[in-house]
Parts: C-alpha cells; sequence; structure tokens
C-alpha cells in the first residue's frame, strides 16, 4: 500500500424504513458482524487509514458496533438527510484534517472488496482528483449512470436526472468513491441541490472536477460487490453472496467441504488447510479449526477451538469456550461448554461437559453429565489424563477425578476420586430368584379380573 494518508468515511445515515426494524439499517448483521463493520474493515484493508462514519438515527449504537469489532472510528451526525454529499460534509471537521487520500464508502454495501477501493486509492494516487466505482449491468433503471465524453468520465446522473439518451448508458455508478482529500472541500462545497430530488449529490462532484479541469477516472468492479441492502429480502441475498464467497476462498486454500451450500460461516471463522467440514454444519463466532480436523455433519460449533486432527460430531455442540486438544474426539448429541478437552480424549455419545477439563486419552461414557450448576453458581469438574468415565455417569461439581481412575456406570460422583482409584457410587444391585415370574403371573391374574 501507498504510503499516502487515508480518510474513510462511511455514510451511515440511511433511514432504513424498509428494514422495518428499532435497529439502525447499518447494525444488521451478515455473517454475524453488522454491515457497516464488514464496510469498515474492507476499508482497513484497503489502508483505509482513520474512520468517520456520518449517522442518523442510533449513531451512538453505531460508535459503538464499530468499537466492539476494533475499529476506532469518529462519529458525526446527519442530522437531516439531505443527499449523500451533505452526508459527507457532516464530516467536515475530519476531512478539514487534509489526508491525501478520501474514500467514500455506504454503510450498507457490505459486500465491498479491499482490492477495488485499494484501485481507487491507487488511481488517485496516480493523479486523478476523483475516482468513481462502477458497474455495467443490462437493467441500470435506479442507478445514477457515468456519462462519458470521448472515454473520459465527465458526469454521473441520477435516473431521474437523466435524458433519454443518458437513461441507455449501461455504466453505473456503484456509489462509492475515492476523492483527492486536499480538493474534497471545495469540490463538496460547490454543489447544489438543483435536481429532481433537491438533494446535494455527491455524484456531482465529477462535474465539478471536471469544470475545475482535474482528471477523474471510473474503475470497473463486479456488481454483486456492490450490492446495497435495504430490507431483510436483500439483507438475506447479502449474506448468502458473503457465504459463497467465503466458503469459496477456503475451499480454494484447501478446506474441503462435501457441500458447501449447507456450511454457514461467521465472519471472523478459521479454518486451516485439510480440515474437512460435513454437510449441515453451523459456525458462530469465534471459531478456529486446525488441519487435519473433521467436522461432521449436523454440528453446531461456536467460540471453539480445534486442534489439529480432532473430530466433531455428528450432530455436536460446541459452546464458547470449548477447547479440543489434538485428535481428541467430541461425537454425536454431545455439548461442550467452557471446557478443555485434552489431547486424545473422548467424549463419544449423548453426554453434556460444562466447566471442566478432560485430560489426555481420557474416556467418558455414554450420557455422562457434569452437573455444573446448582441453580446459583457454575463450579469446576476436573477428569485427570487416562480416566475412564463409566456410562450415565453424574459428575456434581465441584469435583475431581484422578489420573487413571474409574467410575462405574451409573455412578453420581459427589467426593473426589483419588488418582488410580475406582468410584462406584450407586446402590447396590440386588437379584430375586423366580421372582421375574410371580410378578408377571400376578400382573396377568389382575387384568384377566379387569377383563382386559
Ligand atoms: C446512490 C448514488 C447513485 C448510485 C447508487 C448505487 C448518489 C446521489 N447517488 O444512489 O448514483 O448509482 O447510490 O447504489 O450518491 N445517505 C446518507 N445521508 C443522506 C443520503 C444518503 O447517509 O442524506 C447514505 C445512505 O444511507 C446510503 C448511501 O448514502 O448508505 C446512498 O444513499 P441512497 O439514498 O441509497 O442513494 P441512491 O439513491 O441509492
Ligand atoms: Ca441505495
Amino acid at each position: 500500500m501507498s504510503d499516502r494518508s487515508c480518510l474513510t468515511i462511511i455514510l451511515a445515515a440511511g433511514e432504513g424504513t424498509r428494514m422495518k426494524s428499532a435497529r439502525p439499517k447499518v447494525l444488521h448483521e451478515i455473517a454475524g458482524l453488522p454491515m457497516v463493520c464488514h464496510v469498515a474493515k474492507a476499508a482497513m484493508a484497503a489502508g483505509g487509514g482513520d474512520v468517520a462514519v456520518v449517522a442518523g438515527r442510533g449513531a451512538e449504537d453505531v460508535g459503538n458496533a464499530l468499537a466492539a469489532s476494533g475499529i476506532v472510528a469518529e462519529t458525526f451526525i446527519q442530522a437531516e438527510r439531505l443527499g449523500t454529499a451533505h452526508a459527507v460534509l457532516a464530516a467536515r471537521e475530519a476531512i478539514a484534517r487534509g489526508h491525501d487520500d478520501l474514500l467514500i464508502v455506504f454503510g450498507d454495501t457490505p459486500l465491498v472488496e479491499p482490492g477495488a477501493l485499494g484501485e481507487a486509492r491507487r488511481l488517485l494516487g496516480a493523479g486523478n482528483a476523483v475516482v468513481v466505482m462502477g458497474f455495467r449491468t443490462q437493467d441500470p433503471t435506479g442507478y445514477g449512470r457515468l456519462v462519458e465524453r470521448n472515454g473520459r468520465l465527465v458526469a454521473i446522473r441520477e435516473d431521474r436526472d437523466c435524458s433519454p439518451q443518458e437513461k441507455a448508458i449501461e455504466f453505473c455508478n456503484g456509489g462509492l468513491m475515492a476523492i483527492d482529500g486536499r480538493r474534497a472541500l471545495a469540490l463538496l462545497d460547490g454543489i447544489g441541490n438543483a435536481n429532481a430530488k433537491g438533494e446535494y449529490y455527491l455524484t456531482d462532484i465529477v462535474e465539478a472536477a471536471v469544470a475545475a479541469g482535474f482528471p477523474v477516472a471510473a474503475t470497473e468492479v463486479a456488481q454483486d460487490s456492490l450490492m446495497g441492502v435495504n430490507n431483510r429480502a436483500e439483507l438475506a441475498e447479502a449474506e448468502a453472496a458473503w457465504q459463497r464467497r467465503r466458503r469459496r476462498a477456503l475451499m480454494l486454500d484447501g478446506v474441503t467441504m462435501t457441500a458447501p451450500e449447507t456450511v454457514h460461516l461467521s465472519h471472523d471463522t478459521e479454518i486451516e488447510p485439510d480440515v474437512l467440514i460435513e454437510p449441515q454444519v453451523f459456525f458462530g463466532p469465534g471459531v478456529s479449526i486446525a488441519s487435519g480436523a473433521t467436522i461432521r455433519g449436523f454440528s453446531h460449533v461456536e467460540g471453539a477451538r480445534i486442534a489439529a486432527g480432532a473430530e466433531v460430531g455428528p450432530f455436536a455442540r460446541l459452546r464458547p469456550g470449548a477447547e479440543l486438544g489434538e485428535k481428541s474426539k467430541v461425537g454425536n448429541f454431545c455439548e461442550v461448554k467452557k471446557a478443555v478437552i485434552e489431547p486424545g480424549a473422548k467424549v463419544n455419545h449423548l453426554t453434556y461437559i460444562g466447566d471442566a477439563r478432560i485430560g489426555a486419552n481420557a474416556n467418558v461414557g455414554a450420557g455422562t453429565i457434569t452437573c455444573n450448576y446448582d441453580g446459583y453458581s457454575k463450579f469446576f469438574t476436573d477428569i485427570g489424563a487416562g480416566a475412564f468415565i463409566g456410562s450415565n455417569s453424574a459428575l456434581v461439581a465441584p469435583v475431581r477425578i484422578g489420573e487413571g481412575a474409574y467410575v462405574a456406570s451409573g455412578s453420581v460422583v459427589t467426593e473426589d476420586v483419588p488418582d488410580g482409584a475406582l468410584a462406584i457410587g450407586r446402590a447396590r444391585q440386588t437379584t430375586k430368584e423366580g421372582k421375574g415370574s410371580e410378578l408377571r403371573e400376578r400382573l396377568a391374574a389382575a387384568r384377566r379380573k379387569a377383563g382386559k
């Protein structure tokens, strides 16, 4: 990236009424991350420098959402929605600090890619005063058209201000722009609102720059990366597009997905090469998976670290704080929360492990439950390396099972078990010879008597 300084301005004062939501539009999420954060991250990846966000309703929430994703942004409020140029000027104070580059992006355009923003900045560096990100479409209705003369961009005309000839233009304005930061204020201040909508259009900056004799340029970007979200159906479309793009990137990086269209990723899902993801897997935020691990079908994984060669599922649920060691196994209908499963340990069937450590190579039998909660507080269960927990045991925390210890099936363990010890915590079985047949006869007679 160049050493030119940059200010990114995110326009986020959209009314968002078509979302029919109490939340500002740009805080609706794609892959678990607010749209405005996707946009900010793309800008940062393009060397976006300082970030200013122009918001309307819910400005404080927008600032907080950015901060929560580690993005330091200055928030400006556009009280009245008088157009995109007016919105940019709400950040006048930031612009006046005089950056080399100004990137203008929309908070409701979450699929924008760093490459396009970087290319726009490169063209600024090459001497252009304004760079417009455009796309071509056979259905340009509604978009601003990029009007060219002798192959040079000379103006952007909004759809409702177009002449019939201009309406036929298929090269459209994607909305995002890069502007020479030293010239921006003078150009923006010259923009009026004499148009069909009576708004101050950012797009008029092109004509203003051309009139002032500054070079301007348009770059062509894939239309789907400029998709704007106005309602929840479009939000779902953007989500689907994001998921497709991210899954493809992971597969090209060496991740196997048997049925990729059924895998749902989060914005921060990290998966190393040679991981196998079977069909129907959901990843919530905070998941990382190391090389050689397998996630079997229908697993729900969130806030979990999965080490090399581990196996999860089918039908497993990993909740925040689950840490699976190398070659460990969490099998079907198991739930793991805030627990370390050390290397080689196995939790294979129908088990709940919460607030616990399962030592290396320990084996936890089917139906085992760590009773970690008494209705008021959570308690810890510690299982030593190589321990064996018999099926259907209840480990009542706080409790410690020693290294190599053995817990008999069906035990309710309330006291610590020392290393190498055997614990049996259940009623002793009594067996009564012949009593089974006797019982059957008595029951059958009772039924006959009742006439059934
Ligand atoms: C804009 C472009 C149009 C382009 C289209 C691409 C202008 C004038 N027009 O049109 O050329 O083809 O995007 O999708 O820029 N906003 C504010 N405050 C305002 C007005 C808008 O913050 O006063 C924000 C909106 O929240 C939105 C963005 O600016 O994120 C674009 O505004 P919008 O009204 O959607 O512009 P379009 O009519 O779609
Ligand atoms: Ca729009």
